[in-house]
């Protein structure tokens, strides 16, 4: 029996151990191995969790009795913009950050119940829509597709050090 729950930062280990599990296979043949790890230390390491839960960035966990499967994490959208331009940006407007599925647990409806959950905690506080970045390589869009979501637009994104994340930008209206 499968449940969603709402984490924080005592949660940071079970974080980063099922984001080193998803990453190394699922980006294994989008992303080399060095902008990999660059990205997951950028995204995961200790540091970087605990600023995006300060910033209000909300975490959840899809798991059974014994342990977490997969996570997911979402606020609104003017959390992470700069403020000269957050000024445009209604706080009913929300960003899906992150959303990975265990490996051995993919295909057996728990993204789409990490999707559910987030759409109605997201309704529930008055959000309209949801954004999100996914690389253009990578399969998980078909799932996107298949939820709702539409591309908006192409973005490729310097994230330093002679790396880029080139992705679709895809939103899902709530209205
Ligand atoms: C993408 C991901 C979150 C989807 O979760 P999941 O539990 O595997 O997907 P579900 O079993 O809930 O699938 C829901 C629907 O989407 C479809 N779907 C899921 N993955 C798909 C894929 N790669 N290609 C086509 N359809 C897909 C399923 O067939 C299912 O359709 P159905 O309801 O008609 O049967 C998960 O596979 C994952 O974590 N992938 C690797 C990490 C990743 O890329 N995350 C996204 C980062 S932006």
């Amino acid at each position: 029996m499968f449940s969603l729950k709402k984490v924080a930062e005592e949660s940071i280990p079970t974080i980063q151990a099922l984001a080193e599990k998803t990453w190394s296979i699922a980006y294994a043949s989008i992303l080399p191995p060095a902008q990999m790890s660059y990205m997951l230390e950028m995204f995961y390491s200790t540091n970087a969790l605990i600023k995006q839960m300060q910033q209000g960035h909300q975490f959840i966990f899809v798991a059974d009795e014994e342990k977490a499967h997969g996570f997911a994490s979402y606020s609104t959208k003017d959390l992470m913009i700069r403020k000269e331009v957050a000024i445009h940006k209604p706080a009913n407007h929300y960003r899906l950050h992150k959303l990975y599925i265990s490996p051995d647990q993919q295909g057996k409806g728990l993204g789409q119940l990490a999707m559910n959950f987030i759409v109605a905690d997201i309704k529930a506080n008055g959000g309209t829509e949801i954004e999100l970045n996914v690389n253009r390589s990578n399969k998980a869009i078909e799932f996107y597709s298949k939820y709702g979501f539409q591309i908006l637009r192409h973005e490729d994104n310097d994230i330093g050090n002679g790396y880029f994340m080139n992705d679709y930008v895809m939103q899902l209206s709530l209205k």
